[in-house]
């Protein structure tokens, strides 16, 4: 590793499906004026790849070689609205978001040689002035020196109530009963899987997020980044 690639502040934001990760990072991110790497849209993003590619999930060697091949781009439209995320050329925004492309990218995530794949593309996020990294493994696999690491957690049923709302926001059809099985099941596999499991580093600051709102995390987040 460069040693100015080092001195890149990195603040990690690492916990399960529905804690609030991703909005909290956005935001995080653009107070701070810090770059952001989504890691789970990577994993989706692969998860649908291989999907439109018809391949077996199971397939350890076949998912690696579509992580190599599949171009991944994040790209802010100029005229605002949020990123876009571009896969082997097509807008995959929306169909990445979908539970199944969730339990995709899940089950080929404990696909040891796959994560090694992804591994230097996350780290080439790291970029002045600054990153925030968004996912399950970014305090304790991809950037273990980051300088600032946070897990943050809420209750499954909040977990649930939240991803219901979103889905439900964006037109899509799901009940909670449904959501929150996927959400236990997905938790059980991203913590029990052998490689890169789902843990907060020995040195994260844990956030509860259970009944608090988003203001309030960022709030916390941005203090610690800051004091
Ligand atoms: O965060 P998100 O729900 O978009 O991630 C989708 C899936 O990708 C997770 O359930 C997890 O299995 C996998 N993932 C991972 N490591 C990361 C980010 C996501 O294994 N750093």
């Amino acid at each position: 590793m460069a040693h100015s690639e080092r001195l890149v502040p990195v603040l990690t934001i690492d916990g399960p499906s529905g804690s609030g990760k991703g909005t909290i990072s956005a935001r995080v991110a653009d107070a701070l004026g810090w770059h952001l790497l989504d890691s789970g849209a990577i994993y989706r993003a692969v998860g649908f790849a291989a999907g439109m590619a018809g391949l077996d999930l199971s397939d350890g060697e076949a998912v690696t070689r579509c992580a190599e091949t599949t171009k991944i781009l994040f790209r802010d439209p100029k005229d605002g609205g949020g990123t876009r995320v571009i896969v082997n050329g097509l807008d995959a925004t929306a169909d990445i978001r979908a539970e199944t492309c969730g339990a995709a990218a899940s089950a080929i995530a404990a696909i040891p040689s796959l994560r090694a794949a992804l591994f230097e593309k996350q780290r080439s996020f790291r970029k002045n002035p600054g990153l925030v990294a968004d996912g399950r493994d970014m305090g304790t696999v991809i950037f273990p020196d980051a300088q600032h690491k946070i897990f943050l957690t809420a209750s499954a049923e909040e977990r649930a109530k939240r991803r219901y709302k979103q889905l439900k926001e964006k037109g899509l059809s799901v009940t909670l009963a449904t959501l929150f099985r996927e959400i236990e099941a997905r938790d059980l596999r991203d913590a029990e899987r052998a490689v890169a499991p789902l843990k907060p580093a020995a040195d994260a600051v844990l956030i509860d997020s259970t009944g608090m709102s988003i203001d309030v995390v960022v709030a916390k987040v941005l203090e610690l980044v800051r004091s």
